[in-house]
């Protein structure tokens, strides 16, 4: 039996705790959410070899590609493709593959750009398009002219036609007519974005991330904020401004990424999805254990993290929000949190204390009404003990990467959590089980995971899962288990991101008290390992439920997780003299077998279904399925 008590006031839900965290991993923006759909587009993932870009040569064609160093066109695009033609035979020119291929769909128009310039004195015409790999069907294509001997800037646009199959096995090619040298620069093709925004997001992909109503964003990272060395870490300057004049830089996930998700397009996805930026600032800490003393050598770091505070934050009479303004955005954002670097504690130096101190003193000094978050001083997962700050430890972010039993078995450690101490931020949680993306194992453990944090929302002000995302092509993925996969063509979400979903979107604003009798256990599965070891297995609760109502409408939220592979019939009681009305609805998650999941090419296996109930009153059974995730909706007058 469930009881809820409608009688008793509950504590107040966070209303921002379900949002987004974000880094460059899995692809996730280059191949991944930001639509450039060329590879390696201004030349420099290898210093070497121009990867991903190949001769085409047809008949008697002859020429070749290489990477040329010596035709700078600014500080940012300084190597570039060179192409020598001798001989045009019936056909030559250049290649791309695209990240894992190019997207081709019906009656879509696709915008290019590319920098170009020629040998000779005459002007040039070259013929870019979408071809199949083979290279036998044409898709789309438009003839580029007046290519001339200085560097210059060319658009393009084509339209593929009505009726065709959508594939990826194709590649984007510029097609030379004449012989002799040709030089090309930052080649860029978008195909419909987001909201139809320049340099913008895949449409698909937002849409998915908009049906979650997160509440905000934490970028840009993760890992990626930091960078293996001071040198590849997120600079923020680096990444505004036109992307012609954005280097780009190695992430920690081993690839280059462009840094055209730079920190206004970071600010413009929070705007177009109505979430809150959580600003995460490098700290003067870097993955391969480099760290920065407080005091003299820190302060250029947090002189920085003031400058993209004013650049996110600052109106049009300072200097970086007039910068904001040139790069097409005067209105400032709003901003409520700021994050002191990421995951600090494996600074075993000690030092985060006080870079902490440093970067919150001079913030705070400018702008009082920012909410600091430290990396350090929560819970430590991996139980890792550097000192925390000493003082003005408001909010403490805290990791969790674990098991669908870990999760269930820790789902109740924010109930003893003291009141007195930090709010918590669970800025990376995610039960990983499942690859590519995770499977409905994973989404019980993470729905009782949620259980447990929505209870304690007056703690847990705040919470988002990592990774988001993978390109679950071959060799896109970097951290198995995420929650949203695509390839070139589509997108899907796992069944965590379903159990997500319905968690965010049916949430009220005051927790309702519950107490349970007779709740099932469940026991541990053991490995091989501890079985021989004789470790004795856990006995934990099976069922996993909370409730929240919204006292304006009066809907109640009753959340259970059934991690059992039979179904479960429970007595739901109201206590108090809340009217309840008989009809309410059921949204249901559920799967055979929990290591059921999503796929690619199974996009839909396991996805919520909604169900009028009927029969609802103050004491009344409901079953749950085996391996389920259910939210009853409740109303009430
Ligand atoms: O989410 C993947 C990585 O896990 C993040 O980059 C890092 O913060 C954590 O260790």
């Amino acid at each position: 039996t469930l009881t809820l008590q409608l009688d008793q006031p509950g504590v107040r839900v966070s209303p921002s705790l379900y949002g987004l965290m974000t880094e460059e991993i899995n692809h996730s923006y280059d191949g991944g959410l930001y639509a450039e759909l060329i590879q390696n587009r201004i030349f420099k993932d290898n210093p070497k070899i121009p990867v991903h870009w190949n001769l085409i040569q047809e008949g008697e064609a002859q020429g070749s590609i290489s990477l040329d160093h010596k035709q700078e066109i600014n500080k940012a695009l300084t190597v570039c493709l060179r192409v020598d033609i001798e001989n045009c035979g019936n056909q030559i020119g250049i290649s791309n593959d695209g990240y894992w291929g190019i997207p081709v769909k019906p009656y879509t128009t696709y915008k290019g750009s590319f920098y170009a310039k020629s040998s000779g004195s005459g002007n040039k015409t070259v013929t870019v398009g979408i071809e199949s790999a083979d290279g036998k069907t044409v898709y789309a294509s438009a003839k580029v002219s007046g290519v001339s001997d200085k560097w210059q800037e060319y658009h393009f646009t084509f339209t593929t036609p009505a009726g065709i199959q959508p594939t990826a096995d194709t590649k984007f090619v510029i097609l030379a007519h004449e012989k002799g040298s040709y030089w090309f620069n930052l080649v860029s093709l978008f195909p419909p974005t987001y909201d139809n925004t320049p340099n913008g997001n895949r449409a698909d992909i937002m849409k998915m991330l908009s049906a979650m109503k997160p509440a905000f964003l934490r970028f840009p990272g993760g890992n990626y904020l930091e960078g293996d060395m001071f040198s590849s870490r997120f600079e923020w300057e680096k990444t505004i401004g036109n992307i012609a004049g954005r280097p780009g830089h190695m992430s920690p996930w081993g690839y280059r990424s462009t840094d055209g998700m730079g920190l206004l397009e970071f600010l413009e996805w929070c705007e177009d999805l109505k979430m809150q930026p959580v600003l995460a600032v490098f700290a003067g800490y870097t993955l391969n254990r480099d760290h920065l003393d407080s005091g003299a050598f820190l302060k250029p770091f947090v002189d920085d993290a003031l400058n993209e505070i004013q650049y996110v934050t600052g109106d049009v009479t300072t200097k970086w929000g007039a910068e904001r303004a040139k790069d097409g955005h005067p209105q400032p954002f709003p901003l409520n949190y700021v994050e002191i670097g990421n995951e600090d504690g494996f600074d075993l130096s000690g030092s985060y204390a006080q870079r902490y101190l440093q970067f919150y003193d001079a913030i705070k000094a400018k702008y009082p009404h920012l909410h600091i978050i430290s990396t350090v001083g929560g819970k430590d997962p991996l139980g890792r003990r550097v000192p925390a700050p000493s003082r003005d430890l408001n909010i403490v972010d805290e990791h969790y990467y674990r098991s669908a039993f870990q999760m269930e078995e820790n789902a109740s450690q924010f109930d003893s959590y003291s009141r007195n101490g930090p709010k918590v931020f669970v800025g990376e949680w995610a039960t990983r089980e499942g690859s590519p993306t995770t499977n409905m194992n994973a989404a019980l453990g993470d729905a009782a995971w949620m259980t447990g944090m929505e209870r304690n929302s007056d703690l847990v002000i705040m919470a988002s899962y990592a990774p988001l995302f993978v390109n679950v092509n071959p060799g896109g993925m970097e951290w198995r288990s995420d929650l949203i996969g695509y390839n070139a063509l589509t997108s899907y979400g796992s069944p965590s991101y379903y159990a997500q979903t319905m968690f965010s979107n049916n949430l009220g604003n005051k927790v309702v008290p519950i107490t349970g009798d007779n709740i099932p256990r469940q026991l541990q599965k053991l490995s091989a390992k501890d079985s021989v070891a004789g470790v004795q297995p856990k006995r934990i609760p099976a069922l996993f439920y909370v409730a929240t109502r919204d006292t304006s409408s009066g809907m109640i939220y009753l959340k259970m997780v059934n991690t059992l592979g039979t179904p479960q019939k429970v007595m739901i009681d109201f206590a108090g003299k809340t009217r309840i009305i008989p009809t309410g609805e059921a949204i249901v998650l559920y799967a055979n077998h929990p290591e059921e999941t999503n796929s690619i090419n199974n996009p839909d296996n396991i996805v919520p279904h909604s169900m009028i109930i009927k029969g609802i009153s103050r004491k009344f059974t409901h079953i749950f399925p085996a391996y389920s995730i259910t939210v009853l909706r409740i109303k009430t007058k």
